[in-house]
C-alpha cells in the first residue's frame, strides 16, 4: 500500500504548512498530497479552504486577498515545532523545501487545485509554469473535484499525470469515462463498485473527511485503516494525516562512534559502569538513539547486550546539591534494557540514550576487540535542525536589543559563564545555541568561561569528552575564548583517581602553558587577568599559588600608566564571600597587590568577577566591587551560600533554565553592564 501525507503531518503539525511537510519527509512516505488556491493578485498559495478562517487567525476568502494581505496572517500555533505561528506558504515557498526530497527520496507530489468552489482562470497554466521552473514535472500528480480543470491539464500538457477526484468510486469512474485521466481519487468510505478491478487497471487513492481523520490541534482519535482489507478491495494508496501510524522513519547509516573500554561491564541494577573481566568491553558514554533507529549487529564472535537510559530527568537531579554519578541525567530503565547477551538487531521504539557491553560469544576468535565499525551498522532518521523554544527567542531578542541600546563603539562586549557543569541529557544544547545565537548578534570580543565545565567525577577521558563539547560550543561563536580554570577542571571530584595536572589542565583547557594569563585590550587601555585558584595538593585547596601572586604583581608593574585592570578568577579571592573554606589561600595577599596598584596613582581595578559559588552577589567592602556570577547549570540550591548573595529560583522549559551574561565594560571604564540572559536580572556596576 501506498501511503500518502495528506496535507503533510497534518495530524501533528497543522495542514498544508512548510513544517507539517518537512515532517512528512522524515518518513517513508510514497507522496504527500497539498491544496492550491489562487490569491486576487495571482499567487499560487498553499491553503485547503476558499476561506481562511478555519486555519489562520484572519477571515475572508483567499481569492479577495493579495498575497501582502495573506502573508499577514498567521497559521494556528504550532506546539510541536516550538515556532510561533507560521504563515500560509506560497507553491513557491513549499516547492523550494520539497524539490530537493523529491529528488533524492522520490517523494511524489499530488497537488489537488482547489477550483471547483471558485474557478480561478488560469490557474492550470500558471501551476503547470511553476512546475517547469522548479523541474519537477516527473514528480507531480495533478488532481481536481473539477472535471473540466483535470481535462484542461491534459490539454495543455497531455504528459501529466492526473487523478479524478469525487465522493464515490462509482462517480469517479463515470467521470473518467470521458476524461481519461491517470488515477482515481474516491471518498473512503464510498468505495461503491464491487470488484473494481474487472473495471480499471488504473491506481486508486482514498482519502477521508476530518470527523475521522482530525487536523492538528484537535487531539481527537484518528480513524486506523485496516490496510489488507483496503489492499484486496483493490486500493492501491491512501492519504492519511498520519502517516507516521503505517511508515516508518527514513533511516541513514551512519558510522557508529563508540567507544569500548575493556574490562568493564554495566550493573544491572543502577546501569553504572563498573569493573569486569578483561573479556566484556563497555562503552562508557552515552549513545543518543532517535526512536525507530536500529542498531545492526555483524560480528558472529562477539554479542552484546544494550542498557537503555530515558531521556526522562529526575527532579531531585536539577534542583538540589547533588552530583549525579557518571554525570548524567539520563534515567537508567532497567525494564526497557535488554541484559541477555544478543546478536540479533535491536530498533529503538523511543528515543533513548543507550550502553553497550560486549562479550565473545564463542572460542574462536582473533585477539582484541575489533572497532565498532567492524562489530555493528547504525540506523537513524536524520538528525533535525535544533529548534529554540519560543521563551529563548523571546530573551535572545530581548537580550540583543538591551546589548545594541547600552552599547557605544569603544565598549567591550564579553559573553560571560560560570559552572556549566556538563550533563548528558543536562540542559547544555540549549545554553550554547542561546550563546551563539546572541553572538551571531552582537559579534562579542571574547566568551569567558570562569571554571567548571564538568563534575570532574569521570574518567580523564570522558572528561575531556564533556568539556570538549562545552569549549567546541563556545568556540563556534567564532570569538576567542577565555577560560579559568575551576576546582572541578581538575577531575579531582569525589576521589577521582584520574586527577589532572597543572599543565595537563592548562594545555588541554586554555591551550597554554601557565593556568594563568592575561589579554590586552590596546584599544580601551585594558589589561584583563585570568587567574588560577584551586589545587587539590595543597592543604588549603581553594586559593592561589605564591607565584601567581609574584606573577600578578609583576604583571602590575609592567602595565602602562592610564591602563585599567579587570581580574576574572573561579574561586572568590576571599573567605567571607566563599560558603566552602574559611581560608582562602594566598587571598588576602592576591588581594594587597590589586588594592595596592588599584590606589596608585593612574591605575584601577575595574572589578574582580568570580563564579563557583553558584550565587549572584556584588561585594563592596573592598576597593572594587567583587562580582560572583551565578551558576549556568541549570539547578537553585539556595543553601550553602555565602552571606548577602542571591540564588535565582530555575525551572526547566522556561526562561529561567538557562543563566549567563552579556558583559558590557564600558569604554571610558566607568561602568560594567551585566545584561542577563536567563534567570536573573540585569546589573550595572559603577567603576
Ligand atoms: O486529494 C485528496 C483529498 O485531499 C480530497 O479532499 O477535502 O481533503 O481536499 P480534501
Ligand atoms: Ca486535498
Amino acid at each position: 500500500m501506498e501511503i500518502w501525507a495528506h496535507r503533510g503531518c497534518s495530524y501533528r503539525y497543522p495542514e498544508n504548512t512548510i513544517s507539517s511537510f518537512r515532517a512528512a519527509c522524515e518518513y517513508e512516505i510514497t507522496g504527500i498530497e497539498f491544496d492550491v488556491q489562487l490569491s486576487r493578485d495571482g499567487e499560487l498559495v498553499v491553503i485547503h479552504d476558499e476561506k481562511v478562517d478555519r486555519t489562520t487567525n484572519g477571515t475572508g476568502n483567499v481569492c479577495d486577498m493579495t498575497l501582502d494581505e495573506l502573508k499577514q496572517l498567521r497559521m494556528i500555533p504550532n506546539k510541536n515545532t516550538g515556532l510561533l505561528y507560521e504563515t500560509i506558504p506560497t507553491l513557491r515557498e513549499v516547492l523550494s523545501v520539497l524539490a530537493p526530497e523529491c529528488r533524492e527520496k522520490g517523494i511524489l507530489l499530488n497537488i489537488e487545485l482547489k477550483n471547483s468552489v471558485v474557478r480561478y482562470e488560469g490557474m492550470e497554466q500558471k501551476l503547470l509554469a511553476v512546475i517547469h521552473e522548479f523541474g519537477l514535472e516527473r514528480f507531480v500528480i495533478y488532481s481536481s473535484f473539477n472535471p473540466e480543470s483535470v481535462r484542461l491539464l491534459k490539454q495543455l500538457e497531455p504528459e501529466v499525470k492526473t487523478g479524478i477526484l469525487a465522493a464515490s468510486l462509482k462517480h469517479c469512474l463515470e467521470i473518467n469515462r470521458e476524461i481519461e485521466a491517470d488515477a482515481l481519487h474516491p471518498y473512503i468510505h464510498q468505495l461503491d463498485v464491487p470488484d473494481i478491478r474487472q473495471h480499471t487497471v488504473l491506481p486508486i487513492r482514498v482519502w477521508n473527511l476530518r470527523k475521522n481523520e482530525p487536523f492538528f490541534p484537535e487531539e481527537s482519535a484518528i480513524e486506523k485503516y485496516n490496510l489488507e482489507e483496503l489492499e484486496q478491495e483493490g486500493i492501491t494508496d491512501v492519504f492519511t494525516n498520519c502517516p507516521e501510524n503505517y511508515v516508518k522513519k527514513r533511516l541513514y547509516r551512519t558510522e557508529p562512534d563508540m567507544i569500548f573500554t575493556a574490562g568493564k561491564r554495566i550493573n544491572e541494577e543502577n546501569g553504572f559502569a563498573e569493573s569486569a573481566d578483561a573479556e566484556s568491553f563497555a562503552t562508557l558514554l552515552f549513545s543518543k538513539a532517535e526512536a525507530g533507529s536500529r542498531l545492526h549487529w555483524k560480528s558472529t564472535e562477539y554479542g552484546y547486550q544494550i542498557y537503555i537510559y530515558t531521556l526522562e530527568t529526575e527532579e531531585r537531579l536539577i534542583y538540589t546539591y547533588c552530583y549525579q554519578e557518571e554525570e548524567n541525567w539520563a534515567s537508567y530503565s532497567r525494564e526497557k534494557s535488554v541484559p541477555a547477551l544478543s546478536r540479533e538487531d535491536y530498533t529503538f521504539g523511543e528515543s533513548c540514550y543507550f550502553r553497550l557491553v560486549v562479550q565473545p560469544v564463542g572460542d574462536n576468535r582473533r585477539g582484541g576487540l575489533p572497532g565498532a565499525s567492524e562489530l555493528l551498522e547504525f540506523f537513524a532518521p536524520r538528525e533535525r535542525a535544533y529548534v529554540s523554544p519560543s521563551y529563548f527567542q523571546a530573551e535572545l531578542m530581548l537580550t540583543a536589543e538591551t546589548v545594541k541600546d547600552i552599547r557605544k563603539a569603544d565598549d567591550l562586549v564579553f559573553i560571560l559563564l560560570s559552572d556549566s557543569h556538563y550533563v548528558n541529557n543536562g540542559t547544555w544544547e540549549d545554553t550554547a545555541y542561546n550563546i551563539l545565537e546572541l553572538s551571531g548578534q552582537v559579534g562579542p570580543d571574547a566568551v569567558i568561561h570562569l571554571g567548571d565545565l564538568t563534575d570532574g567525577m569521570l574518567p580523564i577521558a570522558l572528561t575531556k569528552e564533556y568539556a570538549g563539547r562545552v569549549l567546541h560550543s563556545l568556540k563556534q561563536t567564532g570569538a576567542p575564548v577565555y577560560v579559568c580554570l575551576g576546582n572541578h577542571d581538575s577531575n579531582y571530584f569525589r576521589n577521582n583517581p584520574e586527577k589532572m595536572t597543572e599543565t595537563e589542565m592548562s594545555g588541554f583547557y586554555l591551550e597554554r602553558e601557565k593556568p594563568y594569563y592575561y589579554v590586552d585590550y590596546p584599544r580601551q587601555k585594558l589589561r584583563v587577568l585570568f587567574l588560577y585558584s584551586f589545587d587539590y595538593r595543597e592543604k588549603v585547596r581553594y586559593g592561589f599559588p605564591k607565584e601567581e601572586v609574584e606573577w600578578v604583581e609583576s604583571t602590575l608593574a609592567q602595565t602602562e600608566d592610564g591602563w585599567s585592570v579587570l581580574v576574572f578568577s573561579h574561586v572568590p579571592p576571599l573567605p567571607e564571600i566563599h560558603y566552602w573554606s574559611d581560608e582562602i589561600r594566598n587571598g588576602e595577599e592576591l588581594m594587597r597587590v590589586l588594592e595596592a596598584y588599584h590606589a596608585g596613582e593612574g591605575h584601577t581595578v575595574l572589578g574582580y568577577i568570580h563564579g563557583h559559588n553558584h550565587a549572584e552577589q556584588i561585594y563592596t567592602e573592598r576597593a572594587f566591587p567583587i562580582v560572583s556570577v551565578g551558576c549556568n547549570k541549570l539547578e537553585d540550591f539556595k543553601d550553602k551560600k555565602p552571606e548577602g548573595s542571591l540564588t535565582f529560583d530555575r525551572k526547566r522549559h522556561t526562561v529561567t533554565q538557562d543563566l549567563w551574561d552579556v558583559l558590557v565594560v564600558s569604554g571610558d571604564k566607568q561602568r560594567m553592564s551585566f545584561i542577563r540572559f536567563g534567570a536573573g536580572e540585569d546589573r550595572i556596576v559603577e567603576c
